[in-house]
């Protein structure tokens, strides 16, 4: 039975997004059904009106269906993406994560494979510290974290064992090849390992 991944992100100005869509990528080529889905915007319109990229973005993506609890209930595993906010998860992602409380509560967030992927604007700008704040909820959902590791060439070279990360130096550098590729061996890794728990 191929796994089912939720890939469940918030992007202001759409670096974290075409890490969505890599990861995305990389759990299909492994066989999964995905779900790639938005947490909802909680900025106030006048703030994203203040900033060419960020509603040029919001623009672009308005038609990616916003996450619910009910696609984390769907999932096998689930993939979540956020930009660094000094040196943490958004709110946006965290306002999202804080919905979860029902499931939490009648076990259904255990159990799940877990992984993560951020970006931020400078190179030691808290990248580790913000996939490591997002993996204690995952503590407390019981949940089965799969990280990248130095499991496959590509960590050596983008160098982030704990989850896919790009430097977009303040939108001045795209997503590159590296990142892309470490952003679809994390998709292939979680699907192949939710496969194995289907399978088991
Ligand atoms: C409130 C706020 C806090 C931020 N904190 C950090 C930070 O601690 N370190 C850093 O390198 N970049 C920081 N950034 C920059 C974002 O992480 C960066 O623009 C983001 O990763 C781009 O992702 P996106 O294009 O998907 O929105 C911050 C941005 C904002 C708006």
């Amino acid at each position: 039975m191929s796994p089912k991944i939720a890939v469940i992100y918030y992007s202001s100005t759409g670096t974290v997004h075409e890490l969505a869509e890599a990861v995305a990528d990389g759990a299909r080529k492994e066989g999964a059904e995905v779900r790639l889905l938005r947490v909802s915007e909680l900025a106030p319109e006048e703030a994203i009106a203040s900033n060419d990229a960020w509603s040029a973005h919001a623009a672009a993506t308005k038609d990616i269906p916003i996450a619910t609890p009910a696609d984390i209930e769907w999932a096998d595993a689930v993939v979540f993406g956020t930009p660094t906010r000094f040196g943490n998860i958004a709110s946006q992602l965290k306002q999202f994560i804080d919905t979860l409380g029902g499931l939490w509560a009648q076990g259904k967030l255990a159990d799940k494979v877990y992984s993560g992927f951020t970006a931020t604007a400078t190179a030691h700008g808290g990248q580790e510290s913000t996939l490591l704040a997002l993996y204690n909820s995952v503590h407390h959902f019981g949940g089965i974290l799969v990280t990248p590791g130095y499991t496959d060439p590509v960590k050596f070279v983008d160098g982030n064992p704990y989850g896919t990360s790009h430097v977009n130096g303040q939108g001045a550098i795209p997503v590159d090849d590296t990142a892309r590729a470490a952003a679809v061996y994390q998709g292939k890794r979680v699907a192949a390992i939710a496969a194995r728990f289907n399978a088991a």
